[in-house]
């Protein structure tokens, strides 16, 4: 059960990458704080506004987050390189690694902080329930484009990306047949092929490849033959960036260590050559990159970021700590943090999105 914790102030971060929506759940967060009578706090930049030599933590008040509902980004900063249990120390390229939590412990401490809100995805709620193990309590806020994270249906961040992406498709489409070409779109996703899949699908694209269902990459090529044979001579093909063939490994391009995660990147690229040879066509290579993360939040992700920012504050009223705020079905409800981290929330290859995308004729490539 969770234990009843008497929280009168709060620190918030946006911890990781940023998702849109952040600003969303920062606003409606900090709004009904202040109306239940708590204090709130901000680090910026992740964690690396507590850990640096000079802390960089702010006041927050209801007037700090007027009119920021449909900016993209977060107006506290991120940061996926402030890691308090590993952080890196040096130079670019020579950086040594240092724990600093007790640093952390101590500056929440001397500020009177009772709890840390902190808005991430699994590598920030990792860092939670460590700092909840060194007495802090903490209320986590489900935050990713990858929609990975276990125990909710839908991080925000997820909504505008498809929607981006979606647009890339649309477009895409246009220069591939009249070019008569193969264009192949990457996408973001880390191991997880949500955006590949609803933004292929909504796009209307021929094949759609995610890391969930490692590929054979004939299938793929026989997808497109037989399009050419129907007398279409185009073909648009989305894959994830954690896809790979059945043989084959994930592309990277740095390696991770613990508590940093590896870059991905180059699967776009590594279909376009096993593809190269098998089919007649020229092959195009997009990779979406970092322009599925920015712009303006959709308003289901704003929808989303205000309900959960709205469920937070509640929870630290109550003093209801160790939780993580979820959305299951319609309903915004809390779990405890460790639900979010026993499984990531992936693609079941099995499951509806799935046999939709093929009942509608899209090659999944296995
Ligand atoms: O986790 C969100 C995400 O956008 C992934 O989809 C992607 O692999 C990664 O972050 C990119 O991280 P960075 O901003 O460090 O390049």
């Amino acid at each position: 059960m969770t234990e009843k914790k008497n929280v009168r102030r709060v620190l918030v971060l946006t911890g990781g990458g940023d998702a849109p929506g952040l600003n969303a759940v920062l606003r409606a967060f900090v709004r009904h704080a202040h109306d239940l009578g708590l204090e709130v706090l901000g680090s910026e930049d992740g964690f690396a506004g507590l850990v640096e030599p000079e802390p960089r933590i702010r006041t927050l008040r209801p007037e700090d987050v007027r009119g920021i509902l449909q900016r993209g980004g977060s107006v506290l900063g991120c940061s996926n390189r402030a890691n308090p249990f590993d952080y890196p120390v040096g130079p670019k390229g020579h950086e040594t690694y240092e724990d600093r939590s007790a640093l952390v412990v101590e500056r929440l401490r001397e500020r009177d902080v009772d709890a840390l809100v902190l808005i991430g995805g699994d590598g920030t709620m990792h860092m939670g329930k460590r700092f909840e193990a060194l007495g802090i309590p903490v209320v986590g806020i489900p935050k990713t484009i990858d929609n990975d994270l276990g125990a909710t249906d839908y991080t925000f961040g997820l909504d505008t990306a498809v929607s981006t992406a979606t647009w890339a498709i649309d477009a895409l489409h246009t220069t591939a047949e009249a070019h008569d070409r193969v264009m192949i779109l990457e996408l973001m996703g880390r191991h997880a092929g949500w955006i590949a899949l609803s933004a292929g699908i909504a796009g209307g694209a021929d094949a759609i490849l995610i890391p969930e269902i490692p590929y054979d990459v004939e299938r793929v090529a026989e997808k497109i033959r037989a399009r050419t044979a129907a007398g279409t001579h185009f073909s648009i093909i989305v894959i994830g960036e954690g896809a790979h063939p059945k043989d084959g490994t994930i592309s990277t391009l740095t390696e991770g260590r613990a508590g940093h995660l590896p870059r991905l990147g180059g699967a776009g690229h590594r279909l376009a050559e096993l593809l190269d040879g098998q089919v007649d066509h020229e092959i195009r290579v997009t990779v979406l990159g970092h322009v599925q993360r920015g712009g303006s939040p959709s308003s289901f992700d704003r929808l989303l970021g205000t309900r959960f920012g709205v469920k937070a504050a509640e929870l630290c009223a109550e003093g209801r700590t160790g939780r993580l705020v979820v959305l299951r079905g319609t309903v915004i409800r809390s779990v405890p943090l460790e639900e979010a981290l026993a499984s990531p929330h992936l693609v079941d290859p099995d499951g509806q999105l799935v046999r939709a995308a093929r009942a509608v004729g899209i090659e999944l490539g296995g």
